[in-house]
């Protein structure tokens, strides 16, 4: 079983344990003796269970685990200490301290906060003495005022701690003046123009995906962006493309964002060959549902044989290859979710993944990729003498002919194991930041919002990651929550050094975007060596606009 499917099935227990718990104190306070026992022997069960789920977790890490070890066991444990003297308020106690220790889960997670442990402890107490109240005629007054009375400054007090806990940096939004090197003519341009479409879609120069903009390397780049009618604004992220800082398209950190009847010019030289992406990043998640977004392809030389690049979705392409000929297939995932490709019909090897080359490629049949939002992978082969076909997630969207019949329950590639090692790149690491995805109430703005949090915390308030130039820095990357979050760190490649503690011993693996699933750790490491202020975001659009951005900003 995954950490991803404890940490549901956790989840799960807890919520039966919490209404069991409950419905055995209402059963029970209304004299339903039999019924009450049944229930309860059932929530003891789930309550045990609990600590099973809670060892694993805690095995696997103790990001999956703190709250529960320290707010969720000890709660329990009480609860079944007061289940001695078998009352109707034992049990809503019982109730009671399972729902709010699942509370602290949904809505706060990790890291645990003093404020926190106090309020929930105060919240229990709270009801169990109000439960009381009601449920028995014959209390004694004075302790029932005591109890009371302890809550409530419990309560008062643990609202202050959990408020003033969690006060980060806000983000500087001054605009890097980029230390440009001396780029020379352009010798390439290209003019984007943002507008809205008849059907509603918004689009670059009216296209979607926008035109495909192609390089070589050495040429130095100059597009020109304007923006038409786009009330949102826009901007241009190269998405994986490690440009300087005040070229890297992000509204309020980079540049101001582009208004309708404005425009801005950027810059750069074409020095990463490789398959990359352009799109907005003003409303980003709107912006490139609707259509802001295109490829970058960067040829090492003049490309040989067929080289095409597939953004998400989309009509199916058909193309005529003559056999032998070498073909290249830029798997490029726009979309906000992970996509299964698979190629049909001929051996191929993925010759490079997010801009990078692979080392020693093995051939590989019948084995599909996992792409994750943001990411590419090129695909390479000799085109064969009988048609072959690209499905993503089992529909055509590429092919030289009729599809030959997919070989079903294909085997799906794992890069951290393909290819050959190379030497090892890093010996040290000056700066270590742990990043905790989770999913948690964010209190912050005007309405609370159940946001995306990273360490606890949604944006603006996750604390910015200082680094210094020259810096060596690892990330470590928990999934704590349900969802996948494809990470991706602006302006720099990272290599991947383990997943779930197995290391990647495969060819180096120098990423821009990766899935990080349920219950995985991930660590990365990168060189320091692009200074400015860069965004560090969940892929999943929608998420990193509910909060999962952060930033790295060079000191
Ligand atoms: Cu492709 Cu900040 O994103
Ligand atoms: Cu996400």
């Amino acid at each position: 079983m995954t950490t991803g499917s404890v940490l549901a099935l956790d989840l799960v227990i807890a919520v039966l344990a919490a209404a069991g718990w409950l419905g055995a104190g209402a059963a029970a306070a209304a004299g339903r003796r039999r019924i009450a026992l049944g229930i309860s022997l059932g929530a003891l069960a789930f309550t045990l269970a609990r600590a099973v789920t809670t060892v694993v977790l805690a095995r696997a890490g103790w990001w999956f685990a703190a709250e529960k070890v320290v707010i969720a066991a000890p709660l329990a444990l009480a609860a079944l200490l007061a289940m001695v003297r078998p009352q109707p308020v034992a049990l809503f106690f019982a109730g009671y301290a399972q729902t709010a220790a699942l509370l602290v889960t949904l809505l706060h997670g990790y890291p645990l906060s003093a404020g926190v442990i106090v309020l929930t402890v105060a919240g229990v107490a709270a009801a169990t003495a109000v439960t009381w109240r009601f449920l028995s005629p014959r209390r004694p007054r004075r302790l029932s005022r005591a109890i009371t009375a302890v809550t409530l400054g419990a309560l008062v007090t643990g609202t202050g701690l959990a408020a003033a806990t969690g006060g980060a940096s806000p983000v500087p939004h001054t605009h890097q003046a980029g230390a440009e090197p001396t780029l020379g003519e352009p010798t390439k341009r290209f003019t984007l123009t943002a507008g809205a479409r008849d059907d509603g879609a918004w689009a670059f120069n009216g296209q979607v995906p926008g035109p495909q903009l192609t390089a070589t390397v050495g040429d130095v780049l100059e597009i020109t962006l304007r923006n038409r009618d786009i009330d949102r604004g826009v901007t241009l992220h190269w998405h994986g493309y490690d440009v300087p800082n005040s070229q890297d398209g992000v509204p309020g950190i980079t540049q101001d964002v582009v208004r309708p009847g404005q425009e801005f010019v950027y810059r750069f030289r074409a020095d990463q060959a490789g398959s990359y992406w352009y799109h907005t990043h003003s409303a980003s998640d709107l912006g490139v549902r609707k259509g802001l977004y295109g490829v970058l392809v960067v040829h090492p030389s003049a490309p040989a044989g067929l080289d095409v690049a597939l953004t998400f979705g989309g009509e199916p392409v058909s193309a005529s290859v003559a056999e032998g000929t070498p073909v290249r297939l830029r798997l490029i995932n726009t979309d906000n979710s992970t996509h299964r490709y698979a190629l049909a019909g001929t051996p191929f090897r993925v010759a490079a993944i997010d801009g990078y080359d692979l080392r020693a490629p093995a051939p590989l049949q019948d084995t599909a990729v996992l792409i994750p939002a943001g990411g590419r992978y090129d695909l390479t082969f000799r085109a064969p003498s009988r048609p072959v076909a690209l499905t993503v997630d089992n529909r055509v969207a590429w092919s030289t002919g009729p599809a030959p019949p997919a070989p079903p329950g294909r085997p799906v590639l794992d890069p951290l194991t393909y290819g050959a090692a190379g030497p090892a790149a890093f010996t040290r690491y000056d700066q270590q930041f742990t990043l905790v995805l989770d999913r948690g109430l964010d209190l912050k703005g005007l309405l609370p919002r159940w946001a995306h949090t990273v360490n606890g915390a949604a944006d603006p308030d996750i604390p910015t990651q200082v680094v210094r130039r020259g810096d060596i820095v690892k990330f470590t990357i928990v999934n704590r929550s349900l969802e996948v979050h494809p990470w991706h760190l602006h302006g720099h490649h990272v290599l991947v050094l383990s997943r779930d503690g197995q290391r990647s011993t495969g060819s180096p693996l120098w990423l821009d975007s990766f899935d990080v699933r349920p219950g995985e750790v991930w660590e990365v490491a990168f060189h320091a060596d692009n200074p400015g202020m860069w965004a560090n975001h969940c892929h999943n659009l929608p998420h990193a606009d509910q909060g999962m951005t952060l930033h790295l900003m060079y000191a």
